[in-house]
């Protein structure tokens, strides 16, 4: 199966990166396309021709988006909506992993126990792919 990752440089997209195997997977930092940028976005769906594609990218910095909510939503909202709208253009289904807010240490002790939660989803089995959000 080929994957594409957006926001594989940011703390789940790494971890993400790091547990997937037996997949081609290729992930995507800001620096490779910025989801603001829809025909970018598109772009890589056509050359990578994903099975599925993972949205990891957001702007995190709950300071900055309060301070700065038009950035807020030009990245999570209208990027979401390039990549969704990309997916269902170029054919691969597409998972949204929602916001969860937690301490810096909390993350990091669910991080490998929710990555398999979230691969298991992308296996197969329906009852977790629900749990996880995903939908195709
Ligand atoms: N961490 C968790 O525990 C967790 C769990 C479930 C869901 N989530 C959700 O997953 C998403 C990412 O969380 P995170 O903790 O991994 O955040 P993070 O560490 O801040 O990473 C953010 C990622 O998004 C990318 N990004 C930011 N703006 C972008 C843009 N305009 N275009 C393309 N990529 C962009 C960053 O790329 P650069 O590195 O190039 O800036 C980075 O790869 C959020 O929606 C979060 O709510 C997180």
């Amino acid at each position: 199966m080929r994957v594409a990752i957006f926001g594989a440089s940011g703390l789940l997209g790494k971890a993400l990166m790091g547990e997937w195997s037996g997949d081609a997977v290729v992930g995507y930092s800001s620096r490779d396309v910025d989801i603001r940028d829809a025909s970018a976005v598109r772009a890589i769906a056509e050359e990578t021709e994903p099975e599925w594609i993972v949205l990891a990218a957001a702007y995190t910095d709950v300071d900055g988006c309060e301070n700065n909510p038009d950035l807020a939503f030009t990245v999570n909202r209208d990027g979401a909506v390039n990549v969704a709208e990309a997916a269902k253009e170029t054919g691969p289904s597409c998972c949204f992993l929602a916001r969860i807010t937690f301490s810096m240490e909390r993350k990091r002790r669910l991080m490998k126990p929710m990555m398999r939660d979230i691969l298991r989803a992308f296996t197969g089995d329906q009852r977790l792919k629900q749990r996880s959000n995903c939908s195709s």
